[in-house]
């Protein structure tokens, strides 16, 4: 069974095949951050426009290359994400199915990139514990099967990449900054600030990034007014860099001694950061899994697999679906899984 896979809750286009029998067939990205560059952010209309113009013809490369005339079934984001955004994908995937006659199967965005691991050739077996780490939200996840998800914390403020990009912009760098501030960080001195590492010593799971960022704007406020800011843009980076991340993964380690889980799922846009991928490796006992860099940040290629992988939900009657909040807490395991 080839699936296709949309993903459009946000302001990248991606496109994939994935084959039940073959693994990913093709997959197309096209990302829109020239588009929202000069605004400072996503803007939820011109990303809507935007997956209008591309979406067909990034569908119509997708099979072309897989030498595929129509897949078996239709996947794609139904939520969370920006609704006009998700609304396009939907509407198409939707529109396509009906026309393929080819079921269609919805998809939880944060199920996608938890799931992206899958992809590779040593995928994770079940259960593990996922951090989940986007420009949306940060999610640390006890995962026991495909659909049981048990949300263990999550942010209680600003999510980690939102923290990255608003640190970024801070320091002058263009949107979206995550990447662009692990660059500058290279060259600074990461114990040149002591930041707070928010959350840490409290109890439960969650997270707070806000209070990092507020201790990094009043440091850079300090060294504007004693001419120092230029100089010492690179440290600040760097400092804020590694507090967040060793929030990120005492945070983890906490939640996988408590679980007794020994494999960690990294996932999500910031799971692209290399100090994250580095040091959670070194710190934590059991293993590390990730998905290759391309597929941390958003991308069909997830969505195609998770639709693949949920086939038994594949719906024949075709529904819209474009939900702006969506718990993964209210996910369930497939429904041949149940026996039903
Ligand atoms: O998963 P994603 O592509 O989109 C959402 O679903 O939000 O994540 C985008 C986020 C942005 O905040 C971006 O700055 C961050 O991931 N990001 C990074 C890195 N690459 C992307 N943050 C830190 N280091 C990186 N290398
Ligand atoms: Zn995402």
């Amino acid at each position: 069974m080839n699936v296709l896979g949309i993903e459009t809750s946000c302001d990248e286009t991606g496109v994939a095949l994935y084959g039940t029998d073959r693994g990913l067939i093709a997959d197309a990205l096209h990302s829109q951050v020239d588009l929202h560059a000069m605004y400072g952010g996503v803007v939820p209309e011109i990303a809507s426009r935007d997956h209008i113009r591309c979406l067909l013809p990034l569908i119509q490369q997708v099979l072309d290359e897989a030498g595929v005339e129509r897949p078996d079934a239709v996947a794609y984001t139904a939520g969370p994400g920006l609704v006009g955004a998700l609304m396009v994908g939907s509407g198409l995937a939707n529109g396509l199915a009906l026309a393929w006659e080819c079921p269609v199967i919805p998809i939880h965005h944060m199920e996608g990139h938890l799931l992206a691991p899958m992809l590779e050739d040593e995928p994770p077996d079940y259960p593990f514990l996922a951090l989940l780490v986007s420009g949306g939200h940060s999610m640390l996840i006890s995962v026991s099967g495909l659909g049981e998800y048990e949300v263990l914390g999550t942010t209680l403020d600003d999510a980690v990449g939102e923290a990255f990009d608003k640190t970024a912009k801070l320091l002058g760098l263009g949107y979206p900054g995550g990447p662009a501030l692990a660059a500058l960080a290279e060259d600074g001195d990461d114990a040149a600030y002591a930041l707070p590492r928010p959350m840490l010593n409290r109890p439960g799971f969650d997270f707070s990034f806000s209070g990092l960022k507020t201790a990094v704007m009043l440091e850079v406020r300090k060294a504007r007014e004693d001419g120092s800011y230029e100089k010492r843009r690179a440290d600040l980076a760097a400092s804020f860099q590694r507090a967040a991340v060793d929030t990120l993964i005492g945070r983890t380690l906490q939640a996988a001694k408590k679980r007794a889980l020994d494999r960690v799922v990294i996932a999500g846009g910031v799971g692209a950061n290399k100090l994250l991928r580095q040091d959670m490796a070194a710190r934590f006992d059991g293993r590390v899994y990730y998905p290759r860099m391309a597929y941390c940040t958003d991308n069909g290629a997830m969505i195609a697999i998770a639709g693949a992988l949920r086939l038994a939900d594949a719906a024949t009657a075709t529904e819209i679906r474009a939900q702006a909040r969506w718990s993964l807490n209210q996910l369930t395991r497939p429904a041949a899984a149940d026996g039903s």
